[in-house]
C-alpha cells in the first residue's frame, strides 16, 4: 500500500480530477503524446509528466541511449566518463555554464546551489520565489523544523517591495527564483532582482527546472534578462529520466568542492546518456523554437475559450510553452477535468499543462477541440 495513493503529489486522483467520479487512476504506458491506463483507454496528455517530458513519451533517441548505457553496466567504481562529456556539451551550448554537477532531483539540485551560495557567502539566510520542491530547505509543510523557516523569507513573484523588504534586514547568501510563476517576469522585478543581486553581494540562483531547456539555451536567464549566478536544471533534461544539474561559472562552483554535495547514483550512466541524447535532440530538431510554436497556438486557442465562456473559466496563465486554463473556482476545474478524460485527453486543471516535440498542430488543434467542447457542454449545464 502507498499512504496518499502515490509518491508523486501531483499525480494523486483528487490533485488532478478533485471528487470527479469515473475518471483514470493508474497507467500502465506512454508514447509520444498519448498514455493508457490500467482500462486499456488511450488518452493524449498536455501534462507531459509535470514537464519532465519535452520530447515525447520514449522517445526513440533517448531510449536508445539508454538502452545502449544499460548495456554498459549502469554504474561502477569510477566516475564515468560521459559525466564529464555531459557537462562539456552542457557548458558548450548554455552561456555562462563554465561548470556543473549532477543530481537526481530538481529539489537536490536546487538544494546544491543554495550549500555553494552558503559556503561562497559565508552568510545563511535564503529568499526564495516560486517552487522549489519539498525537501526542508524550500516548504513550510507539517514537520518542517522551525530552524529552517528561520532561514528562509518566500515573496511573491513579480512583487518588488517584497523583495527590498526581504533583503533589507539581514544579510542574504541567496536568491533563489523561479523565473515564471503563472507569467513572464515584469521588466522591473527582473532589474529588480539584477540591481538587489549587485547591491547584496547575495549569490543569485534561477531555478530553471521548469525552463532551463525548454526555452532554448539560456533559458528564462536569457529570454528575460536576469543575470544569474547560478542556473538549476531539471525535468527535460532527462526527459523522463533522472537527472538535474547546477552549474555556473568556474571559480563558484568550486565552492562545491569545499562542502559535501555527493549523491550515490548521481553518476549512473543511463540518466546522464538520456541527457546527452535529449541535447543533441534539441540541436538537430530546433525543439525550442517548435515548443514556443505550438505552445503559441496552444496558448491562443485556450485565450479564445476563455473569451467565449466566461461562466466556466476565469483566464489563462503561464507562458506559451507551459500555461494553464484558469477556472472560476476548483470545483469546475474538477469538472473540466474529468469531463476531459472522458474525451480522451488528461489536462491539468488549474496547474501547467506543457507542449513537446510530440505536439503537433494538428494534435494542439484535436486538443482544443476537446477542451472546447467540455467546457461548452459545462456551459450548457449551469
Ligand atoms: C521550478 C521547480 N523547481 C524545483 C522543482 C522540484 O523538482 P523535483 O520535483 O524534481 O524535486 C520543481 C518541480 O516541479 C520545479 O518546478
Amino acid at each position: 500500500m502507498i499512504p496518499g495513493f502515490t509518491s508523486t503529489g501531483s499525480k494523486r486522483p483528487d490533485a488532478l480530477f478533485g471528487d470527479q467520479a469515473g475518471v483514470p487512476h493508474r497507467m500502465v504506458r506512454a508514447k509520444g503524446c498519448r498514455v493508457w491506463d490500467t482500462e486499456g483507454r488511450e488518452y493524449l496528455d498536455t501534462t507531459m509528466a509535470l514537464g519532465a517530458v519535452s520530447l515525447g513519451y520514449g522517445h526513440p533517441a533517448v531510449a536508445e541511449a539508454a538502452t545502449a548505457a544499460i548495456a554498459d553496466g549502469v554504474v561502477g567504481p569510477l566516475a564515468p566518463d560521459r559525466e564529464e562529456r555531459l557537462a562539456d556539451r552542457l557548458g558548450e551550448l548554455i552561456p555562462g555554464l563554465e561548470a556543473v554537477r549532477f543530481l537526481k532531483t530538481g529539489a537536490e539540485a536546487v538544494a546544491a546551489a543554495v550549500r555553494i551560495a552558503r559556503v561562497q557567502t559565508g552568510r545563511e539566510r535564503i529568499v526564495t520565489c516560486g517552487y522549489q520542491g519539498w525537501l526542508d530547505l524550500f516548504s513550510d509543510a507539517a514537520g518542517v523544523p522551525q530552524g529552517a523557516r528561520d532561514v528562509r523569507c518566500e515573496i511573491p513573484f513579480n512583487d518588488v517591495a517584497a523583495l527590498h523588504e526581504a533583503c533589507s534586514t539581514e544579510p542574504v547568501a541567496a536568491i533563489v527564483v523561479e523565473p515564471v510563476v503563472d507569467a513572464a517576469p515584469s521588466d522591473e522585478w527582473v532589474a529588480a532582482i539584477n540591481e538587489t543581486r549587485e547591491r547584496s553581494g547575495a549569490v543569485l540562483v534561477l531555478d530553471e527546472i521548469k525552463t532551463g531547456i525548454r526555452l532554448g539555451w539560456g533559458g528564462a536567464g536569457r529570454r528575460y534578462g536576469f543575470r544569474g549566478d547560478l542556473i538549476v536544471l531539471g525535468k527535460a533534461l532527462g526527459n523522463g529520466f533522472p537527472i538535474a544539474a547546477v552549474g555556473g561559472a568556474a571559480d563558484l562552483m568550486e565552492a562545491a568542492t569545499r562542502t559535501w554535495i555527493s549523491s550515490t547514483l548521481a553518476t549512473e550512466f543511463v540518466a546522464l546518456a538520456a541527457a546527452e541524447a535529449v541535447l543533441n535532440t534539441y540541436e538537430r530538431e530546433n525543439v525550442a523554437a517548435h515548443l514556443t510554436n505550438v505552445g503559441e497556438r496552444f496558448y491562443r486557442g485556450l485565450e479564445k475559450i476563455v473569451s467565449e465562456y466566461g461562466e466556466v473559466t476565469k483566464a489563462v496563465r503561464g507562458i506559451a510553452e507551459f500555461g494553464y486554463l484558469e477556472c472560476v473556482d476548483d470545483e469546475t476545474s474538477a469538472v473540466l477535468a474529468a469531463k476531459c478524460a472522458a474525451k480522451g485527453l488528461i489536462f491539468k486543471r488549474n496547474a501547467y499543462n506543457f507542449v513537446s516535440l510530440a505536439h503537433q498542430e494538428t494534435v494542439i488543434d484535436d486538443v482544443l477541440q476537446r477542451v472546447g467542447d467540455a467546457v461548452d457542454e459545462m456551459a450548457r449545464s449551469t
